[in-house]
């Protein structure tokens, strides 16, 4: 299974285990089962903010004149509780990921939650290439086409995009001194803190939430992220690691067979009447690595709707003496927690290829610069053992787009290698937060770096689980994190507020 293809939070198309079968795999998203349980979940109007489009540069890089092209690029803005220019009341602008703005916004409470006590500006972008934001006017197909198109998809295009919007609305509000603080999460995260390191002058800090920066080239072990998934489980019970580790081999030996093919049909109520063993090892997969990155500790709707903690509720289901030795429907007990909590789906669709929140362009930048080996499995791994292989995805990518990627671009133009030394002397004002449970947590900051580059670790932690709306049943640890990270932006707002008085004082 390679996961490098996969969105951060969505990694969803899959791949054989073999690599020599990489060129033949269809990209796929989620299945439909989750899709329309999501597509129901999401606000018909929403009452969060309202929805601009700003003309943007389409190649920042560039001044033949044919670069000169534009394309509109979605912002969502709440106002509600600005304080406004003339107080300098801060901009809090959420740096987006690859996938539609909108569903960011829902899923990043926490700076609604905030917004008031700062009397901040809330302000969303997407990135180019997702969701609204599409080149070549608005038209998908053509943005889509090939390399010729999708070469303006990058991280470095996404973040000018960034500076310059903020500035130009900046400009607009008559509000060119309001301290700006850039927020993301997952790459969104990575987005967020690269552009606190290139555009100093734009933004006075960034939340960096669950942002796997390390995880380029060899810095992180290719082995990290499902040695984390497999401690997650493994932590819950011995009994349910060595099930799922188990299954593996019997998936396998079913799919070899069309009685055991159609035995796997019936155990996992599969829509498709032909499946291949491959399918149905990605498919539970999916499942294990979502919910172990979505293990949070109240019920959510983030990738799917799931109960709270749900890494235990899958083991207390493998670990449920009523099912004996019977591994399958151990395995779709499992399953259903992360497909089907809602109990609506009627059959589990292993085939479909929709992408509700329009994640497909990450595959490119997958195919380019975030070549993040994540895929490899150790001998104690909960998946079957396998190391990552370079030369797969660069079959792929040529297959597919007619591309090499170019796997030291990012450390090359953001660093990464010896990154304590280096921004220890280098930045300021940057939180990274990880949780440890949390897959991309090993490729994640986890160490302060100086006294305003700051790591927050938090060992019950999942994916970005800071940047969620806060509940009631918010855990200790969690409402401690959030505390924690307003302090340090209290100080980085006096802090400037303090030197703008200084420097008009020569
Ligand atoms: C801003 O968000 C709040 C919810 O926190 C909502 O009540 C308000 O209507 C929103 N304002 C705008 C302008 O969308
Ligand atoms: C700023 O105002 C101009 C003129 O109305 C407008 O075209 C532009 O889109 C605005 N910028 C932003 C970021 O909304
Ligand atoms: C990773 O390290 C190995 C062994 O040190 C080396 O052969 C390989 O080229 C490195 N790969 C990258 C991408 O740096
Ligand atoms: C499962 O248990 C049944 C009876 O309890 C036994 O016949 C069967 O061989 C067992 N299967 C495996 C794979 O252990
Ligand atoms: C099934 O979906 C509907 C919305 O279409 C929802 O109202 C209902 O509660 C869901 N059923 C269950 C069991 O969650
Ligand atoms: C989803 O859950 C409901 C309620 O538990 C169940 O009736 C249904 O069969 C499940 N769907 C699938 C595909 O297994
Ligand atoms: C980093 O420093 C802060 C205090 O400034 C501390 O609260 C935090 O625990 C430190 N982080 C780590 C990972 O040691």
């Amino acid at each position: 299974m390679a996961p490098w293809m996969l969105p951060l939070f969505l990694t969803l198309v899959f791949l054989q285990y073999s690599p020599s079968s990489c060129a033949k795999f269809q990209p796929r998203y989620f299945p439909s089962s989750i899709i329309h349980t999501k597509l129901q979940s999401l606000p018909s109007n929403n009452k969060l903010y309202k929805t601009r489009y700003f003309t943007q540069i389409l190649d920042h890089f560039n001044y033949n004149p044919q670069s000169y092209q534009t394309f509109q690029q979605r912002y969502l803005i709440n106002n509600t509780f600005w304080g406004g220019p003339k107080i300098n009341a801060p901009i809090f602008v959420y740096t987006g990921n690859e996938g539609n703005i909108e569903w960011f916004a829902q899923n990043t409470g926490f700076m609604y939650d905030i917004a008031p006590e700062f009397k901040a500006l809330l302000v969303f972008i997407e990135h180019r290439f997702y969701g609204k934001s599409i080149p070549y006017g608005g038209d998908k197909k053509k943005a889509y086409k090939n390399s010729k198109s999708l070469g303006y998809l990058s991280s470095t295009q996404a973040l000018a995009d960034y500076a310059t919007l903020i500035v130009d609305l900046k400009n607009n509000l008559t509000a060119m001194d309001s301290p700006v603080i850039v927020f993301g999460g997952s790459y969104g995260g990575m987005l967020a803190a690269w552009f606190r390191l290139k555009y100093p002058h734009v933004a006075i800090g960034a939340l960096a939430s669950s942002s796997p920066i390390l995880q380029f080239e060899n810095i992180t072990s290719q082995y990290s992220f499902n040695n984390i998934i497999t401690q997650d489980f493994r932590s819950e019970s011995e009994n349910c690691y060595k099930v799922i580790k188990g299954s593996w081999d019997e998936i396998k030996e079913a799919g070899r067979t069309n009685r055991g093919l159609e035995l796997l049909r019936k155990s996992f109520h599969i829509c498709e009447n032909y499946i291949s063993g491959g399918y149905v090892e990605g498919w539970v997969s999916e499942a294990l690595i979502y919910t172990a990155m979505t293990d949070y500790p109240t019920p959510s709707n983030f990738l799917s709707p799931m109960p709270a903690y749900p890494v235990k509720q899958m083991c207390k289901a493998i670990d449920n003496p009523k099912l004996g030795n019977n591994t399958f429907a151990k395995l779709y007990d499992a399953a259903n927690i992360y497909y089907n909590y809602t109990g609506n789906v009627s059959c589990f669709n292993l085939l479909d290829n929709s992408d509700p929140h329009d994640l497909g362009g990450w595959q490119w930048q997958a195919c380019t610069e975030m070549v993040m080996p994540t895929d490899g499995n150790n001998k104690e791994s909960i998946f079957p053992a396998s190391t990552y292989s370079y030369t797969g995805r660069a079959q792929y990518c040529e297959a597919y787009y007619k591309v090499q990627p170019r796997p030291t671009w990012i450390t090359t133009e953001f660093g990464g290698h010896d990154i304590t030394r280096v921004l220890k002397r280098f930045g300021s004002n940057i939180i990274f937060f990880n949780g440890l449970r949390d897959p991309w947590s090993g490729g994640g900051v986890l160490k302060n770096i100086s006294k305003s580059i700051i790591a927050i670790v938090e060992k019950e932690g999942a994916h970005h689980v800071d940047l969620r709306f806060s509940t009631n049943e918010d855990p200790e640890w969690l409402r401690d994190v959030r505390k924690r990270e307003i302090s340090i932006m209290k100080g980085w707002i006096s802090e400037y507020y303090q030197d703008m008085v200084d420097s008009h004082a020569y």
